[in-house]
């Protein structure tokens, strides 16, 4: 989709469909500059369609010969008190949905908001990713004619002649380019993970371009390297675990952080195995993995001033004959020894050897992103991240830049004195807690301990990552979560 801004009185688009926002109990469009007449008639029309202006309610109007546009998307964004861009990016979302149906080939969005230049920046890049990622669909395997929508070829954003389009093209820029990297994510969460192993994903990662440097490591350097957790979770399959590193060096960094995502491309539970319901959704276990690909790709369009380095352990947890067992003993990376006595909890065993590896690079930040436990959702629901970490202003910054993103945080306690369930009988530490208690928080504690001193924060994406519903602007599957936050955050550092 090709995406483009212009002046609302040198547009000449009436072959397409024109989205316009309207608040709840609002007398006019947002942003509209047309004749009273006009607007009279739209509205009057709106309400007979029942338009009240509620959040993500949408109505397709026709306007008379005269007016500007063929069709008109109107579409409510509830009430102006406590309005936010998670409001303009969800409801842009659902009437670019009713816009596309088939019938048009472009879509033009009438700009909203006024004020001062960040404002206008960062609503013009929400409208422009709830569009976009709207369109999303995972099409590579489908074979029916009529199953993939055609795609919208443009979108032009149009503004008043009160708004400086610099500041407007800025957000969108930063808007596509954002939205770019959330379906890449969804894209490799959505591939089969027989198609997507740990050689392709790894494959994947080297393929990002621009000045991102790939390194892969195969599963004998992890073992030079003493990197126990990878190697013994991968010990499961046929397929060797891999480990990336990928480097992007901006000008005049203001920061180094390091990017830590899990990349299990199939997580069966290995001996521990999971039921079928279970298994079900398993291979987005990567969406860490895929995140944290994805956000390296943005720093370098974005051209970020930051140096971000990304560290991601690559496996499939099966159940092999060469698998770990329960009561199996692991060297870490770090030096200690983790009694493994649930197959199943192999997310932390290859995080620890990653952010071990990580922390040696000494960076400012250290930020791991992973799907670790089904407590996150049972906790937290689908749509909220749990976030732990050792350092409550990079914690709050996160969550921060969330809230910007509409992908919503919230903060779990490392408890200390729930470390001691991670005590085992015979080696430093075991992979899991007693019966299911706290099971999120257990696994922040654990990968606590393999982080040093570091200024760290553990993302879990396990209820967010991935969607068996549609929600406005993120179909069934990868949801591409917190590719948006982490780069809202990144963009913020670098100044
Ligand atoms: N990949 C799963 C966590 C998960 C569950 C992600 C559901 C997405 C949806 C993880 O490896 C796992 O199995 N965790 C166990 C840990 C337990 C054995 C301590 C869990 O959460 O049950
Ligand atoms: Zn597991
Ligand atoms: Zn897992």
């Amino acid at each position: 989709m090709e995406v483009k801004v212009l002046p609302v009185s040198r547009w000449k688009g009436n072959d397409q469909t024109m989205l316009v926002f309207a608040a709840e109990g609002s007398p006019a469009p947002m942003g509209w500059k047309g004749g009273e007449g006009a607007v009279k008639r739209l509205m009057v029309q709106a309400r007979e369609e029942g338009f009240s202006g509620k959040a993500r309610q949408a109505v397709m109007l026709r306007p008379e010969e005269s007016d500007p546009a063929r069709r008109v998307v109107l579409v409510g964004v509830g009430s102006l008190q406590g309005l936010n861009n998670e409001a303009f990016r969800s409801s842009g979302g659902e009437a670019s949905r009713i816009a596309a149906n088939g019938v048009t080939k472009g879509i033009s969005v009438l700009f909203p908001e006024r004020g001062d230049p960040a404002k206008i920046r960062r609503c013009a890049q929400a409208i422009v990713e709830g569009i976009i990622l709207a369109q999303y669909q995972f099409g590579s395997y489908r074979t029916m004619p009529g199953d993939v929508k055609k795609p919208i070829e443009h979108l032009v954003v149009l503004h008043g002649d009160d708004i400086s389009a610099k500041d407007l093209s800025a957000g969108v820029a930063v808007g596509e380019c954002s939205a770019r990297a959330v379906m890449l994510a969804r894209d490799l969460v959505n591939e089969p993970p027989s198609a997507l192993n740990p050689a392709k994903l790894a494959e994947k990662a080297q393929k990002l371009g621009g000045r991102v440097r790939a390194k892969v490591f195969d599963a004998k350097w992890m073992e030079r390297t003493g990197m126990g957790g990878v190697v013994g979770v991968g010990r499961g399959s046929h397929v060797p675990p891999v480990f990336v590193w990928l480097h992007y060096q901006g000008s005049k960094p203001k920061a180094k952080v390091a990017l830590v995502g899990k990349g299990v491309t199939f997580d069966a539970g290995g001996l521990d195995i999971k039921d079928a319901a279970g298994m079900e959704t398993m291979k987005a276990d990567m969406a860490g993995a895929a995140a944290v690909m994805a956000v390296m790709h943005a720093a370098d369009v974005l051209k970020l001033s930051i140096a971000l380095d990304a560290y991601i352990p690559i496996v499939e947890n099966m159940p092999g004959g060469g698998a770990i067992k329960p009561g199996d003993i692991l060297k870490m990376l770090s030096g200690r020894t983790v009694e493994v006595l649930n197959t199943d909890a192999e997310g932390r065993l290859i995080l620890a050897d990653a952010l071990a590896y990580a922390v040696k690079d000494k960076p400012d930040h250290v930020i791991d992103i992973a799907t670790l436990t089904g407590g996150a959702a049972v906790a937290l629901g689908r749509r909220v991240t749990g976030i732990m970490g050792t350092d409550g202003d990079l914690v709050a910054s996160l969550i921060a830049a969330g809230e910007e993103a509409g992908e919503p945080m919230w903060q779990l306690p490392l408890v200390r004195e729930y470390s001691e369930m991670l005590k085992s009988r015979v080696a430093d530490m075991k992979n899991t807690g007693e019966k299911r208690e706290a099971s999120t928080i257990l696994g922040g504690l654990f990968l606590k301990e393999f982080v040093g001193q570091a200024s760290w924060a553990h993302l879990d994406i396990a209820g967010t990552a991935y969607t068996d519903k549609d929600l406005p602007y993120s179909p069934p599957g990868g949801t591409g979560v917190p590719v948006r936050t982490l780069i809202a955050y990144l963009t913020k550092l670098s100044g």
